[in-house]
């Protein structure tokens, strides 16, 4: 592992500053507003911003027609300041004159409709004549600004997104298809099509109007995520020729179902992400630990530290509720983001703007126009802090778990019509389920999808893995061989790549490493459970009776060594194995045959972290809501202590090389956090 990566940008500080729009405040109607601006971002220790993502209108006002004063100056201003320029592509959005002229650019809808001009993220990825108007665009923008100091980083458009049925994208999937399978024939075979007569004679007569049809609907998919990371790679070609050394990012939603975000990840040169958890709408532990989660997998996709792209300093205007965060809180869930590997605090966005949408959206600056509110207070403070933090960039966070989260397998499992349609849960059953319990415990976890080395890692978890693409049991069962632990549950190994069901029993190709025979898949009501009774001297240490949901295999033991830990404790299935683990050599691998409730899942993993000796982040004990996580730049351990309650909380420390790592300052036997506080400690 890598102690230290170098700095995503020339900025060898955390980054601080968020989405700038100052072309929504002509100086004509608002004089003085951008040196506002300049003064008030020095006061809060911004030091980048993103500048013209949705700038086209502005940019280009009509066709042909470019005007980049106002870019030019505003570029000068925030050189002139020090701080940096995050500039982005403006095709998240097109102009009027575009959609009028170019009909063909805007979208269509999977029934055929063409969007009318409006919203954003409205465009066609495959059409020429938007691709040629991106290309140009953007050749400018880096011919223009190539040399200019401010430019420290490219934003290409903004979060990528949706699909386009127009006759074009059709064709384009088409001859996608023909790259994958080279015949109908295979086609046909790959999504079983002779099921309802569903075959195809012809090339053109497959588009996406048949949802019962899986590989269809999964390839499909893939498609759109190939599509756009194709339309990205054209964006940036102009900017990867005449401005090689600036990094390239796009910001990207978190688990967003509708693109493979592993696809982008050589096309991104820093993975970046725009995290809106819903503070105080739930349980303050589950939002921070699902939060917790999607840093993870952004940091995951590369291996290496992310930029926490966009946030909210007070509420979004989105939700259907945006309680106002709670004093201390906006530090700490910047902070844990930064905790979990961000080089980067932003936010969306710097200014409210006046009026449409997002006009009652938080901001740094607020419609009062100055630095004295609650809010740009907190977000001053905190970038006074992030100043004192340049030690932290580009540092690691040592990682010794997996969980794999696939999209293409939360894409089979939305699909699949099975025996239960309804709360098939994958998202929440890798991150409630398996990586809550761990977080709890303060055990670092990478979130990688099936396809990801493995080597990395003594315990991978692999909770419904459905799909099995070609390979993966291969590794799976190696990385086992080798020393590691395998985790898997009910409903895997079900389907190959295309949707096609394992003939000869599952869970498939894992049926060698787990060492069973799932024959059968019961699922129950909501209101009904079964009963999971561990064995008597269980190696993990469980010892209560627990109750299963939803799902309950009905396996056989095939391999010799097999060991059942548990049986089901009800009806006619009662005595059969629930849990099991298969010694295989130097490793073990574990099949959960139901879906237990979380005290079986809290037990189970703090058996196994035990068991294996996990290194977690902090050791001791900790009161309930505190998160601690830990980064290390191959000479200090940074240590955060994250209190996500509103009451204050205390943790002894123990620890004389500890230090406060804002103010250096010697820590004590006690470290006390208010309400919704935290503390850095390094040693
Ligand atoms: C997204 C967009 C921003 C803004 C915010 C509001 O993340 O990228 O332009 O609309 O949502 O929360
Ligand atoms: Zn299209």
């Amino acid at each position: 592992m890598i102690d230290r990566f170098p700095p995503v940008t020339r900025i060898p500080h955390l980054l601080h500053g968020g989405d700038y729009n100052p072309e929504q405040w002509s100086p004509r109607k608002y004089p003085d507003l951008w040196d506002q601006d300049m003064r008030l971002m020095k006061l809060a220790g911004v030091n980048i911003v993103s500048v013209g993502i949705f700038s086209w209108a502005q940019l280009e006002p009509l066709e042909g027609r470019f005007d980049f004063g106002w870019l030019d100056r505003i570029l000068d201003l925030l050189a002139e300041h020090g701080i940096a320029a995050n500039l982005a592509t403006p095709s998240g959005a097109k102009p009027n004159w575009m959609a009028a002229k170019y009909p063909q650019i805007r979208r269509v809808t999977a029934d055929g409709h063409r969007d009318l001009q409006g919203g954003r993220h409205n465009h066609c990825y495959t059409s020429p004549v938007y691709r040629a108007k991106v290309k140009k665009i953007n050749t400018r923008l880096a011919q223009r600004y190539k040399d200019h100091p401010a430019l420290a980083m490219w934003h290409i458009s903004n979060e990528y997104g949706g699909e386009c049925h127009c006759d074009l994208c059709k064709e384009a999937f088409r001859a996608w298809l023909r790259k994958r399978y080279r015949t109908l024939e295979e086609l046909n075979h790959a999504w079983w099509t002779t099921f309802w007569s569903h075959r195809y004679q012809d090339w053109s007569q497959i588009e996406l109007i048949d949802r019962s049809v899986h590989g269809l609907v999964l390839d499909w998919k893939r498609f759109v995520t190939d599509q756009t990371v194709d339309f990205m790679r054209h964006e940036i070609e102009p900017l990867r020729r005449l401005t090689p050394g600036i990094p390239i990012t796009t910001n990207m939603m978190g688990t967003y179902p509708g693109l493979n975000y592993w696809k982008f990840r050589d096309v991104c040169d820093v993975v970046c992400w725009d995290s809106y958890p819903g503070w105080h709408t739930e349980s303050e532990m589950k939002t921070a630990s699902w939060t917790a989660f999607v840093h993870d997998l952004n940091r995951s996709l590369k291996r290496r530290p992310f930029l926490l792209m966009e946030s909210t300093p007070s509420q979004v205007n989105w939700q259907q509720v945006s309680p106002l965060k709670r004093p201390g809180l906006h530090r700490t869930a910047s902070l844990q983001a930064v905790a979990h590997g961000a080089d980067a605090v932003m936010y969306f966005q710097w200014r409210k703007s006046r009026g449409s949408a997002e006009k009652f959206h938080g901001a740094v600056v607020d419609h009062v126009g100055h630095e004295h509110t609650r809010v740009f207070q907190e977000v001053a403070a905190l970038g006074a802090d992030l100043k004192k933090l340049d030690g932290l960039v580009g540092a690691s966070n040592p990682v010794e778990t997996a969980i794999i989260y696939d999209w293409e397998n939360g894409w089979a499992l939305e699909a699949e019509q099975g025996p239960r349609n309804t709360n098939k849960d994958y998202a929440r059953t890798c991150s409630r389920d398996f990586y809550d319990p761990l977080w709890k415990h303060h055990v670092p976890v990478d979130i990688i999808d099936m396809d990801q080395e493995l080597a990395p890692y003594r315990l991978v978890i692999a909770p419904m893995l459905y799909m099995v693409r070609p390979g993966v049991a291969q590794r799976l069962q190696t990385f086992v061989e080798r020393g590691g632990t395998l985790v898997t549950t009910y409903f895997s190994g079900l389907v190959n790549e295309s949707d096609l069901c394992f003939l000869d029993g599952f869970p498939g190709p894992l049926k060698p490493v787990l060492g069973i025979w799932a024959e059968e898949t019961d699922v129950l009501p909501d209101d009904r459970e079964q009963m999971v009774v561990p064995a008597a001297g269980h190696p993990l240490g469980l010892k209560a009776r627990y109750a299963a949901r939803h799902y309950c295999d009905l396996i056989h033991v095939k391999g010799d060594q097999v060991r059942v830990l548990a049986t089901y404790g009800r009806d006619f299935y009662a005595g059969r194995p629930a849990l099991t683990v298969n010694p295989l050599g130097c490793g073990q691998a574990y099949y959960i045959a139901s879906r237990n409730d979380q005290r079986f899942c809290d037990d189970f993993m703090a058996g196994l972290i035990r068991q294996l000796k996990l290194r977690r982040n902090w050791a001791g004990t900790t009161p309930p809501g505190v998160s601690v996580q830990r980064r290390n730049n191959g000479k200090q351990d940074f240590l955060f202590f994250l209190n996500f309650t509103d009451a204050p909380r205390t943790i002894r420390l123990n620890r004389p090389t500890l230090r406060d790592a804002l103010t250096g300052k010697k820590a004590g036997a006690a470290l006390k956090l208010p309400p919704y506080g935290s503390a850095v400690l390094a040693s």
